[in-house]
């Protein structure tokens, strides 16, 4: 009999081993532990033997039942799990993984909203080089060598007497040296000055210069498209500061301040705690300027401009570092 037994537990480790449902698992269950299987059969046998056989089956039974039931277990859970497994699809209730689309760099944009100001003001776009030539971007400025006025840009030179322009002021000396006026122009692109970056001053930023040439322009003129423009730029109740400023290039010269948009005018780093941020050098060009282009000074008057842009980007947008527009972070950029 106790032969038998371990047959019989052979047999069902065996099956179970092999079940793949639920029902297979079952099926096992009552074939070997059942109400009508074989170990039913022999345990209602016990009775009529003798007390040590008694004892030696009822054991050997025991151990059969015990061993039985935990791979039974075992091949519930076995079974189980793969069948929720293999149930796994993809679950079409949770939210998608939504694509990151990309966009414009919050330079370009500015860049692109200043043009669409401007434009609409009557100015058409000027390009000029970044690696230039002294003549464009100092002397013809009437900023001649040696002259202290060179102190206000810290220059990156080129070997064979180029350099890095430090303004975009050069492309309006390329674009009167190659248009008779009137010339009406604004020149975007990117400047370069040997400073040590700090949260408002980079190494390498964005300008946009303005140039207005024509018979009788005055600075009354320069202000209204100034102010008109600012507003459009930042919004009908943005404050706005003129002062008297000094460039070489420019009689009389100006400077624009707006409301830290930042503090809102209640000082803070970006501001150095004044409440404007100085956004706009400009002036009426200098008579010098109008020579060294082959202008005649008493025929033609006009304005000039340069604007900060990546200044106009930290008000548009927020942004209280200048350098967090050139480290190309993507948790700074998909923020803004
Ligand atoms: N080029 C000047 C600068 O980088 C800004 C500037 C001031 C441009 C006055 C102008 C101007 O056209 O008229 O600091």
């Amino acid at each position: 009999m106790i032969e038998r037994l371990s047959e019989l537990a052979a047999a069902a480790l065996g099956d179970l081993d092999a079940a793949r449902t639920e029902k297979d698992v079952e099926d096992a269950r009552v074939r070997y532990l059942g109400r009508k299987s074989e170990i039913a059969t022999i345990s209602k046998g016990l009775g009529a033997l003798s007390d040590d056989e008694r004892k030696a089956l009822g054991k050997a039974l025991n151990e059969f039942k015990a061993t039985v039931t935990a791979r039974l277990d075992e091949a519930r859970t076995r079974v189980l799990a793969g069948a929720a497994s293999a149930s796994v699809g993809p679950d079409l209730t949770l939210p998608g993984r939504a694509p990151w689309v990309g966009r414009k760099h919050p330079i370009t944009r500015t860049l692109d909203r200043l043009e669409e100001i401007l434009l609409g003001l009557g100015f058409e776009v000027a390009v000029g080089p970044e690696v230039e030539d002294e003549f464009h971007n100092f002397e013809a400025l009437n900023i001649p060598p040696d002259h202290p006025a060179r102190d206000m840009w810290d220059t990156f030179y080129v070997d064979g007497g180029s350099l890095l322009r430090t303004h975009t002021s050069p492309v309006q000396i390329r674009v009167m040296q190659s248009t008779k006026p009137p010339v009406r122009i604004i020149a975007p692109g990117r400047v370069y000055r040997n400073e040590n970056p700090d949260a408002s001053h980079g190494s390498e930023f964005y300008q946009l210069e303005g140039l207005y040439v024509d018979r009788d322009v005055r600075l009354a003129e320069l202000r209204g498209v100034l102010t008109r423009f600012l507003k459009e730029l930042l919004g009908d109740d943005v404050g706005i500061r003129f002062r008297p400023g000094f460039f070489p290039f420019t009689e009389p010269s100006i400077e624009v301040d707006v409301r830290c948009s930042i503090c809102g005018g209640s000082g803070c780093s970006v501001c150095k705690g004044t409440g404007w941020v100085e956004l706009v050098g400009a002036g009426m060009v200098d008579p010098r300027v109008f020579r060294a282009v082959g202008y005649d000074p008493d025929a033609v008057s006009g304005y000039a401009f340069g604007l900060g842009v990546d200044r106009v980007c930290m008000m548009l947008t927020g942004t209280d570092d200048i350098r967090l527009f050139l480290e190309n972070d993507l948790r700074f950029l998909r923020g803004v």
